[in-house]
């Protein structure tokens, strides 16, 4: 056991500090995160949404932890000042809190600073033993793309009462158990607000309106490059509601992701049509 990375306490305390949104990027390799980090983004998530913008797969339930072990390395060697947060994959850290521990240290060996998976009330225990390994957590809530056969696809998640108690109690019992961010993703803007006034932790929102403390947006979309699943026509494909291309309007990619943490810090992105 040790204690979590003073560099990622350090950073974590500044966002609370400063008050200021934090613009998180999705982010797979060297090239990227190099052009990211000049770019101003503060945080780069190597997401398990590799399974479909770089594997091609339809969602991201067959992507392996030989997959997610792959790019952080990659990724830390492009922005080795930034914090970088790796996805557990599916199947790395539902059976047991000790399997999960032990699969979260593979991805920091990997060179990320904290590891994020999807998930409430069943994996508050989980949460509080990796932290109090010295691992830091992301809790992924709302729509949690692992479980997108059981939410019956891509769907918005805390519409009723009960579902949104249900998402603010998650919440707030995994801010108790530690997590450095909760992850809303795909909630009512006004649910997000809810949850970021209530709790301690910082949010990052995707899909969950303008009040959470920061945005994260899947660099692909961010660009306007992602087409769908490889094997079927781009015209089969619909952008979800809250990516954005910030590349139309500019024609540099580094210049597109400044953009994009430009208008996260100044409040503009996302706008209201980027929200439920
Ligand atoms: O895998 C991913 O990129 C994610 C984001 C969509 C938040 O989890």
């Amino acid at each position: 056991m040790h204690s979590i990375n003073t560099q990622v306490i350090s950073k974590l305390a500044k966002f609370k500090d400063s008050g200021e949104k934090i613009a998180m990027l999705t982010c797979y390799d060297a090239t990227f995160a190099k052009i990211s980090a000049a770019a101003g983004t503060d945080i780069l998530l190597v997401g398990d949404s590799l399974g479909m913008v770089l594997q091609g797969g339809d969602n991201t339930l067959h992507v392996t932890m030989q997959d997610m072990i792959y790019h952080p390395r990659s990724v830390a060697a492009g922005a080795p000042d930034t914090l970088i947060i790796a996805d557990m994959p599916i199947g790395s850290y539902e059976a047991d809190k000790n399997t999960a521990y032990q699969n979260a240290q593979l991805l920091i060996e990997a060179g990320a600073h904290m590891v994020k998976l999807e998930g409430g009330g069943e994996m508050v225990n989980t949460v509080h033993h990796i932290v109090n390994m010295g691992i830091a957590v992301c809790a992924h809530l709302g729509f949690t793309p692992q479980s997108v056969n059981q939410l019956g696809g891509y769907k918005i998640q805390g519409k009723t009462d009960i579902s949104a108690k249900k998402i603010l109690q998650d919440a707030i019992a995994m801010s108790e158990a530690g997590a450095a961010f909760v992850l809303l993703e795909m909630v009512p803007a006004s649910l997000a607000k809810q949850i970021t006034e209530s709790i301690n932790t910082l949010t990052i929102g995707i899909g969950a309106g303008i009040d959470c403390s920061g945005q994260v947006l899947v660099l692909h979309d961010l660009l306007g490059i992602y087409t769908g699943v490889a094997n079927k026509a781009p015209s089969d494909y619909k952008a979800p509601r809250f990516a954005k291309n910030f590349l139309c309007e500019t024609n540099s990619i580094q210049q597109a992701i400044a953009n994009y943490v430009q208008a996260v810090k100044n409040k503009t992105f996302p706008a209201i049509k980027h929200s439920y």
